[in-house]
């Protein structure tokens, strides 16, 4: 163990008025906190009195690093958006759209009808409005929203067109969770980016990330580089959020702390469960509670990426990388801080979240193979090249076709869809309903893959019962699709109706 003092200087962490002596780099990684600011959370857009939601795209200038910006898109600033706080009831949303091209707001792992879904068929054209009344009704969560315009999703996201949602019923104090939001509460929206020289964000698409799905290794959090998050003196709730392109994380905290799992996509699970590792693929969120009771700092890192690898490695031989080199990295350093409150000490043994029982219910089965080539030629020919908008990545042969619809289901009904990949670990997504995963690999779920989900790993074989209770027309379906946003844009990506 390497442990040392230091001053944290600069950063925001001096609002609180004192120098910190720490223990840091308990483990293995390395993490120079003097070189770190503050985390800060995105601001708080509070609907829980007013039920309005007012979100601009909008351009703006971000500086990532000091001294150099960067021309990037938010809503209602100038890189993501607000953390929207919403309650069960109406909420009347409004949309407004200053860039130049059109945009969208989906509300990814919002529980509401195709018509205010906020996919593909629901452009904002510049200039113009989207004003869905919508009506809230579901447990709990933590959601996501982004752009979702079909070809630009990933450039778009890219640039900053995403933020998360909490829909809050009050009642976490009952629960004994944690829910000041910023102090006892972390909101951390976890994105990897490439930067030039200059301090400029890049995509730059070569024919491996486009095949891959983008990946870099700056990581933000919070659209922060080398940020560091003070935390109470006791029990904190992380909301993770993978607002990445294309990286799947593997999480664990670099020292003793545990991670108590209490919450999926779809909201709390029944119990929290203790896991060492959190696998957290793009559009996945998971809530955590996390014991720093001891005082300790802890360092959140990752294991690299599964369907990445040195020289572009991929496929079946990925996994064997991480024996040989290890590609972990530092996502965010936690430090304890005795001047915030501490409202709660243990991790409670029950929070008595809705876990999803569909096992006995009779239903229609589907299957739906996530196929990397569709188009004629092999791999590296004709199709896939560069990082042109190369449409050749499909669900069962096929790359989606905004006029093409593909499946019709039944409103109220249960099905069992089986979603395989031969190729690449890809993160399935499902637009308007919650699902149950029935079996991973053949296997058991793993702890991430139990409650209500909405989008999950998809690495082999995934069965899971889809419960289909929103209404979608032919003019405004539901998506299913790879959210690796490189994958979905070149039509990996199917849409649906329920009625
Ligand atoms: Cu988060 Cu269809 O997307
Ligand atoms: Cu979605
Ligand atoms: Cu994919």
């Amino acid at each position: 163990m390497n442990r040392r003092n230091f001053l944290l200087g600069g950063g925001a962490l001096i609002a609180f008025g004192g120098a910190y002596v720490l223990a840091a780099n308990s483990g293995k990684l390395k993490v120079d906190l003097s070189k770190r600011t503050a985390l800060k959370m995105p601001p708080l857009l509070d609907t829980t009195n007013s039920g309005k939601l007012n979100l601009t795209a909008q351009s703006g200038k971000t500086a990532f690093f000091e001294n150099m910006v960067s021309d990037t898109i938010g809503f209602n600033q100038s890189y993501l958006g607000p953390t929207i706080r919403m309650k069960n009831g109406a909420l009347q949303a409004q949309v407004n759209n200053e860039l130049r091209n059109p945009v969208t707001v989906h509300w990814h792992g919002l529980l509401v009808p195709g018509e205010h879904d906020g996919g593909p068929h629901i452009p904002v054209n510049s200039g113009e409005s989207w004003m869905p009344q919508m009506q809230i009704n579901q447990q709990p969560a933590t959601a996501f929203y982004h752009t979702h315009i079909h070809g630009r999703t990933a450039s778009d996201v890219y640039a900053g067109l995403g933020g998360i949602i909490h829909v809050s019923d009050n009642r976490d104090e009952d629960r004994a969770i944690p829910s000041e939001y910023g102090v006892d509460d972390l909101t951390m929206v976890i994105q990897d980016r490439r930067f030039t020289s200059r301090g400029q964000l890049s995509y730059d698409l070569s024919m491996m990330d486009a095949m891959h799905g983008f990946t870099a290794d700056t990581i933000l959090v919070n659209g922060q580089v080398n940020a560091v998050a003070s935390v109470p003196k006791g029990i904190v709730r992380l909301r993770l959020i993978n607002g990445s392109n294309a990286r799947i994380y593997t999480l664990s905290a670099d020292d003793d702390l545990s991670l108590h799992l209490i919450a999926t996509d779809g909201g709390y699970l029944n119990k929290p469960r203790s896991i060492d590792t959190l696998r957290l693929s793009p559009g996945e969120r998971a809530e955590l509670l996390v014991d720093f009771g001891n005082g300790n700092t802890m360092t959140m890192i990752s294991a690299g990426d599964p369907n990445t690898g040195p020289g572009g490695m991929m496929g079946r031989v990925r996994g064997m990388i991480d024996n040989v080199v290890d590609r972990s990295f530092v996502v965010m350093p936690f430090v304890v801080d005795d001047r915030l409150p501490v409202r709660f000490t243990a991790v409670p043994d029950q929070i008595n979240g809705d876990e999803p029982d569909l096992e006995n219910q009779e239903v229609a089965v589907r299957q739906f193979s996530l196929d990397m080539n569709t188009g004629s030629g092999g791999m590296m020919g004709g199709g896939m090249m560069g990082g042109g908008m190369m449409s050749n990545m499909g669900i069962n042969g096929q790359s989606f076709e905004m006029s093409r619809m593909d499946l019709k289901v039944k409103l109220g009904t249960v099905e069992k869809w089986i979603v395989s990949t031969s190729m690449l670990a890809h993160p399935f997504h499902i637009h308007g309903v919650a699902f149950q995963v029935l079996r991973e690999n053949s296997g058991q779920p793993k702890p991430e893959s139990i409650g209500w989900k909405d989008t999950v790993v998809v690495d082999s074989v995934t069965e899971m019962l889809v419960k289909f209770e929103m209404p979608a027309s032919q003019d405004n379906p539901f998506m299913y699709h790879c959210h690796i946003l490189e994958h979905e844009d070149r039509g990996m990506m199917g849409q649906f109706t329920v009625s």
